[in-house]
């Protein structure tokens, strides 16, 4: 059977579990695609770091000249985090003809609509369904299964670190910071948790699903924003008194002919499917004209259930180059979506 060789950028938690389920699923991830996925260099920044993956047969290195120089290497996962760096790597990447997969939301909310056509230009695939909500297959969802549709909102919880600090406030009584440290130890906050706690995770996340329901191009600019920093225990105990959840959501929608997008904590009703939503969990609702209400639910932050989601793109990728069809993305945004009316 044929090899593709892969690099990885970043060997965190996330990139740490993506090579973990490409060496536990190895036979089925070749029997579906038809290629033996090899990892063969593996970039970071701390070489001394005891790294918790077996490594044998792959090249750890501090070295991206490295990954970049050598043409065996036909797809890299981008999982090291950062906007200026990661896009001056993945335009590399591209121009170099290769493939590349990112869970880097911060990166595709800023470039996106930059890196996809430089992708197309090279015929090269990028994908980044890990980006938005972990490890809910909610990017993929929305291009394939609301192709038809019009889709007049979406909402929910896409940040599992602060999702996790209000459950563990709400439900044990911890303190905001105790919670904090909890879900950086559980690898589910950002290296630096300020974009966590301030919503702009969250923002991020919200600009890339405007993009994918609405073909609109936004910025942090255009999105409402507060975070969860300065709400305290008695805030949410008092809400839970008064039969409410604070959860922070984020919300894209049409009002009349505009959207409006906003980040934010809410008084959810217990009563309320979005109130049930606990821990690290994510819950994504897209309302459209056809189908009506929908909700996605999963894991939206975490080793596992994040690599899955990359893992799906690495195998997308892997068919479009045995098939000889890549240059894909999930959206081109080209074109603005015709949005539809409530009576359409
Ligand atoms: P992480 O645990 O902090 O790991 C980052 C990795 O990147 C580390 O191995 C680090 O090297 C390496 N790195 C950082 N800067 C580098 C550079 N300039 N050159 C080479 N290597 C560099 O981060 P993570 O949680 O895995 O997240 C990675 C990406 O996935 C981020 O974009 C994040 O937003 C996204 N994401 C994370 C989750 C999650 O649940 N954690 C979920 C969805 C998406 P050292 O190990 O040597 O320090
Ligand atoms: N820090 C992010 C979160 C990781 O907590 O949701 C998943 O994108």
């Amino acid at each position: 059977m044929e090899t593709i060789n892969i690099g990885i950028l970043g060997l965190g938690t996330v990139g740490s579990g993506v090579v973990r389920i490409l060496q536990s699923h190895a036979d089925k991830i070749s029997s579906i695609t038809g290629r033996k996925l090899k990892v063969k260099t593996v970039v970071v920044r701390d070489m001394t770091k005891k790294r918790t993956v077996d490594l044998d047969g792959v090249t750890l290195t501090d070295d991206f000249e490295m990954l970049i120089n050598d043409d065996s290497i036909q797809m890299v996962v981008e999982v090291m985090g950062t906007v200026e760096k990661a896009r001056e790597y993945i335009k590399r990447l591209l121009e170099a003809g290769k493939h590349v997969v990112t869970a880097n939301k911060d990166l595709i909310a800023t470039y996106g609509p930059e890196l996809t056509k430089l992708a197309k230009e090279k015929k090269c695939d990028l994908f980044y369904e890990a980006s938005v909500a972990g490890g809910i297959p909610i990017l993929r969802t929305i291009v394939n299964s609301f192709a038809a549709d019009q889709i007049v909102s979406v909402k929910g919880i896409v940040n599992g670190t602060t999702n996790y600090i209000l459950t563990q406030m709400n439900q044990n009584n911890v303190a905001y910071e105790e919670a904090l440290k909890d879900a950086q130890e559980l690898g589910f906050a950002e290296a630096d948790p300020t974009n966590d706690v301030e919503g702009i995770d969250a923002a991020y996340k919200m600009i890339i699903l405007t993009q994918f329901a609405f073909g609109k191009d936004i910025t942090l600019d255009d999105v409402k924003i507060e975070g969860i920093s300065k709400i305290q225990l008695s805030d949410i105990k008092e809400a839970k008194r008064l039969g409410y959840n604070i959860k922070l959501l984020g919300v894209a929608e049409k009002v009349n002919d505009h959207i409006t997008i906003s980040v934010g904590p809410v008084l959810v009703p217990q009563t309320h499917p979005l109130a049930t939503v606990i821990n690290e969990n994510n819950a994504v609702f897209v309302t459209g004209v056809a189908v009506g209400e929908t909700m996605f639910y999963g894991p939206g932050a975490g080793e596992l259930p994040t690599a899955n989601s990359v893992l799906s793109d690495i195998i997308s990728v892997t068919k479009n180059i045995v098939m000889g069809i890549t240059g894909n993305s999930f959206n081109d945004y080209s074109h603005e979506i015709k949005l539809a009316t409530p009576d359409e």
